[in-house]
């Protein structure tokens, strides 16, 4: 290893490899504390040919690549999870940010610029990224690509998938694979930038991502919307969504939920405190508010309702539901269960989770909030510990019972390989196992990640 380090130094500079344990903590361990990992170091390349240095340097000596943007994943995909020794890749450095081009609304953009910061350069050049999430100031573009991230826009603008127009990326050997043109059509072989989407830094390396911009719908406003229970925020949303072209985004947050992020942001409730509530968000280019009135009116939501239309007040209603999550890990070290279910059978799912959650993990608090015009729902529990896997299992059970998949957004990580056989048959898991061994063939590219 005392080679490697030494390699390595020569290819990124000393400064930016830390192996001393206390620079190295705050990437061995996730944001929620559940899963932690151990470096031989952390290696802070500049830009895609350090990279490319680096994972040759590794893979001749088989040690593993942990790559790692924000360190804001939720399944302990980013912390190392095999056997020693391994690298953390903290692709932070590469940070820079390419010419817009307003036509074909694309931006060129380093693998560690972070979501706020590709934010404010699609604003700047009067568009809008299509992708936004509460670790929008530490995500990274790489990160987002990598987990095919989702968020709260999705239901409108699609997963980091359908905003990514290209990208480059280095192979376990070393090689650049590159489709950064911006062609709209190109089918010159097979699409390795939509593989690479999504594949948790088992498959490649991302450096770059031409990021796709949507238009800017300046005319905004969001209704916070209480109703009696899980059913009548389905059907709810089941109203809206043919109803309401301007949709933007449309969440659930249930009464736990509500209660804990009030608490933690010290507020008080806009609406009365009901078994959930929901919060339907439009950008339009005509009149938000009237389009949004209109639609509530006629799903019969329009009661027990506060809209929001100015900057201000749309972003306390919003807070209410991005604070859950930093409201529930101020409380205990959560499991965080990110399932998708069909909005055809999340009522009766929604109406099983007590009793399956009951007899997994008794005591255990749950909350439940997230993205329902998505069919993706945060189910968190708190009480088991960290490693008591009971309860996780029988949520995920429930939501391949109910037709619905393990992960809706976070991925696979290094939490849910021993449940994807829930989701997906022999054949499918073979197919992966056979991209993996010709991508990446002595196994060094985030072991123990999606395929156990
Ligand atoms: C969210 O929707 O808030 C994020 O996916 C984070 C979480 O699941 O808590
Ligand atoms: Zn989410």
């Amino acid at each position: 290893v005392s080679d490697l380090i030494s390699e390595l130094q020569t290819i990124v500079g000393d400064g930016h490899v830390l192996t001393a344990a206390d620079l190295r903590a705050g990437y061995e361990t996730d944001w929620t504390g559940r899963w932690q990992g151990e470096s031989v170091a952390v290696v802070r390349p500049a830009d895609t040919g350090e990279v490319s240095a680096v994972l040759r340097a590794c893979a001749s000596r088989r040690v593993a690549v942990v790559t790692q943007g924000g360190n804001t994943g939720l399944v302990g995909g980013a912390t190392p999870a095999g056997p020693p020794p391994a690298i953390v890749l903290s692709m932070r450095r590469l940070d820079s940010i390419g010419d817009a081009d307003p036509a074909l609304m694309q931006l060129p953009c380093g693998a560690g610029v972070t979501l706020a910061r590709l934010q404010q350069a699609a604003a700047d050049a009067g568009l809008q990224a299509g992708l936004d999430l509460a670790a929008r100031d530490s995500a990274t573009v790489g990160g987002l690509a990598a987990c095919n991230a989702g968020g709260l826009q999705a239901i409108r603008y699609g997963t980091a998938r359908r905003r990514i127009a290209g990208l480059e990326a280095v192979l376990a050997d070393g090689g650049v694979v590159s489709k950064m043109s911006g062609l709209a059509k190109d089918n010159a072989g097979y699409d390795l930038a939509s593989l690479l989407i999504g594949s948790e830094g088992t498959l490649a390396v991302i450096t770059r991502v031409l990021w796709s911009m949507v238009p800017r719908f300046a005319d905004r406003a969001l209704a916070l919307v209480a109703v009696d229970s899980a059913a009548a925020a389905v059907a709810g949303a089941r109203a809206l969504l043919p109803r309401l072209p301007s949709l933007e985004l449309l969440e659930l947050i249930d009464e736990p939920s509500l209660r804990i992020s009030l608490e933690y942001l010290a507020g008080s409730p806009p609406v009365p405190i009901t078994p959930a509530w929901l919060l339907v968000g439009c950008a339009s280019t005509g009149d938000a508010q009237e389009e949004l009135a209109a639609a509530l009116v006629e799903s019969g939501l329009d009661e027990r309702t506060v809209v929001a239309v100015d900057a201000t007040r749309r972003q306390r209603l919003l807070s209410i539901r991005e604070s859950v999550t930093e409201a529930i890990a101020s409380a205990g070290v959560p499991h965080k269960l990110d399932v998708g279910v069909p909005l055809a059978t999340l009522e009766s799912f929604l109406d099983e989770l007590p009793a399956v959650v009951g007899a997994a993990a008794p005591g255990a608090r749950t909350f439940v909030y997230g993205h329902l015009g998505d069919g993706n729902l945060h189910v968190n529990l708190l009480g088991p510990a960290p490693d008591d896997e009971s309860a996780d299992e029988a949520v995920l059970e429930l939501a391949a019972r109910s037709g619905g998949t393990i992960t809706a957004e976070h991925g696979v990580g290094r939490h849910k390989p021993q449940y994807l056989s829930l989701v997906r048959s022999d054949a499918e898991i073979a197919a992966m196992r056979a991209i993996k061994r010709a991508l990446d063939p002595e196994g060094v590219l985030n072991p123990g990640v999606i395929l156990a």
